[in-house]
């Protein structure tokens, strides 16, 4: 069997790992102390956890897998600058619930300079921490660290008459990982492009299986089979998969209403590839066909996100996507007639918000590890500028609830369309390129659907509900 896109890349080497790991040493420097610790299980019910994940500043530093672990970089310390607490191996615990790299693994196989039990952490800290005056850790995000470091400060104050001197500042260590976060590397951004790829093969597997009298769920399952087929086991976030109007609802992922002939389908679903996200929305017809209102609509949004992408390059500020996108849309929207008003009062318009009851949302957000991934939107109270390196999405839409103020043939439309977009030397890079976008495209593609090649009379569909019956074709 071919190896599979996931398998051929890597997001760190050790080396980019101990680069990090000495960046940020030498940005919080010899006087301070970095302490990050891993993700815990989170219990599920009695035995069942929820899937494990790391945490992406710790995977970020150290690559380490598992839980209940705490990296420590103690800057130009003798001993080595990278310390890492983790679970022992354990025979006994092995046998239930599988390998573990223990205190061995941590040095041989992640880089650490020296590792020891957990369990010894509240031994071992005070002596990591003697003498520096600065403790850059999660402050006010982890459950117990706060009160940990409290206990292990309290700990180095005891030793004040033998000359020690305890921090006297606890810093965040949020901007410092984050900044760095921001700018992915080259291995970062391969992992991102196959993760890209990965959802953007499955979206089109959507686009060509779907059809009326299927449900959100099973569409959901096309999806979630599709990325595991390509060896990517966990989504960035839960899908969004909302027929007609439940597109309407920004974070619908109940996923469990029947797919009616003449609505739309949005999908929002993106997955996670080692670690790093990806995150795209289609909006479709379920039964391949755009109607003239939907497709009046959907070609708005289009071009409010391609006016937006264009604006992503180096120089340009992390608004102009926004502010691009609202031009188009409010411009269509008064078109179309869902607002009122002149043309010449287009600035107005835009400036009182009177896209707000159709648009109520931004046009994107950084992406990378986290599907809103980190990194400051503003500096010194002004958006930021693009960089080679940043990656973000660009995902503008319209919602015309079912009792909005509007003409009767738009409402219950929702729509959306969101790609991932490198920002390059040259430009930008549309990660998410490989799912089509144009409403031509996408029927060409539909066309082309299992469901759609065999005549009508002989497709074998799953019984719609019987308040669904099949040809309805009101809108919700
Ligand atoms: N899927 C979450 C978002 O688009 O922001
Ligand atoms: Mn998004
Ligand atoms: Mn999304």
């Amino acid at each position: 069997m071919a190896t599979l896109p996931s398998r051929r890349v890597r997001a760190a080497t050790r080396g980019e790992l101990r680069r990090r790991r000495r960046t940020i040493a030498q940005a919080i420097g010899s006087d301070s102390v970095l302490l990050i610790p891993a993700a815990t299980e989170v219990p599920r019910n009695r035995d069942v956890h929820y899937p494990f994940r790391q945490d992406s500043d710790f995977t970020y530093l150290t690559g380490f897998p598992e839980p209940d672990a705490l990296a420590v970089i103690v800057p130009k310390r003798k001993q080595g600058e990278f310390v890492l607490f983790c679970r022992p191996r354990d025979p006994e615990r092995e046998i239930w619930d599988g390998f573990r790299h223990g205190t061995e693994g941590a040095v041989a196989s992640f880089g650490a300079d020296q590792a020891f039990p957990l369990a010894e952490l509240d031994a071992k800290l005070p002596e990591l921490l003697a003498d520096r005056r600065r403790i850059y850790y999660p402050l006010g995000t982890e459950g117990d660290l706060d009160l940990q470091v409290m206990e292990w400060l309290r700990a180095v104050r005891r030793q004040a008459r033998a000359g020690v001197s305890a921090p006297n500042e606890l810093v965040s260590s949020d901007r410092i990982i984050h900044e760095q976060r921001l700018r992915k590397g080259a291995g970062e951004l391969a992992v991102m492009r196959a993760a890209a790829a990965i959802s953007a093969a499955a979206h089109r597997q959507l686009m060509q299986t779907c059809q009326p009298g299927l449900t959100e769920q099973q569409l959901e399952g096309v999806f979630l089979h599709a990325c595991a087929e390509q060896g990517a086991r966990f989504q960035a976030y839960q899908p969004i998969v909302g027929g007609g109007a439940n597109a309407c609802v920004l974070h619908y992922i109940d996923n469990n209403a029947p797919l009616r002939d003449g609505d739309l389908v949005l999908v929002d679903a993106g997955c996670e590839l080692q670690g790093y996200a990806s995150d795209i929305t289609r909006t479709f017809p379920v039964n391949g066909r755009f109607s003239p209102a939907q497709r009046a609509l959907y070609d708005l949004v289009l071009a409010a996100q391609r006016a937006a992408i264009e604006q992503v390059r180096p120089g340009r500020r992390w608004n102009q996507p926004h502010e691009a996108a609202l031009q188009v849309l409010t411009r269509g929207l008064l078109e179309l007639g869902l607002i009122e008003g002149s043309i010449e009062a287009l600035p107005r318009l835009i400036e009182e918000e009177a896209y707000k009851p159709f648009y109520m949302h931004r046009t994107g957000h950084w992406l990378g590890m986290d599907v809103h991934d980190v990194g400051d939107y503003k500096q010194d109270g002004k958006w930021r500028r693009f960089e080679p390196g940043m990656v973000l999405t660009v995902e503008p839409g319209l919602y015309v609830a079912p009792d909005a103020p509007a003409p009767a043939q738009f409402r219950g439309i929702g729509i959306r369309i969101e790609d991932d977009v490198l920002v390059t030397t040259e430009g930008r890079e549309v990660l998410s390129a490989n799912v089509p976008k144009e409403a031509a495209e996408i029927e060409a593609l539909m066309a082309t659907g299992t469901s759609r090649r065999r005549p009508a009379t002989r497709r074998r569909q799953p019984a719609p509900p019987r308040s669904q019956a099949s040809g309805d074709r009101r809108k919700r």
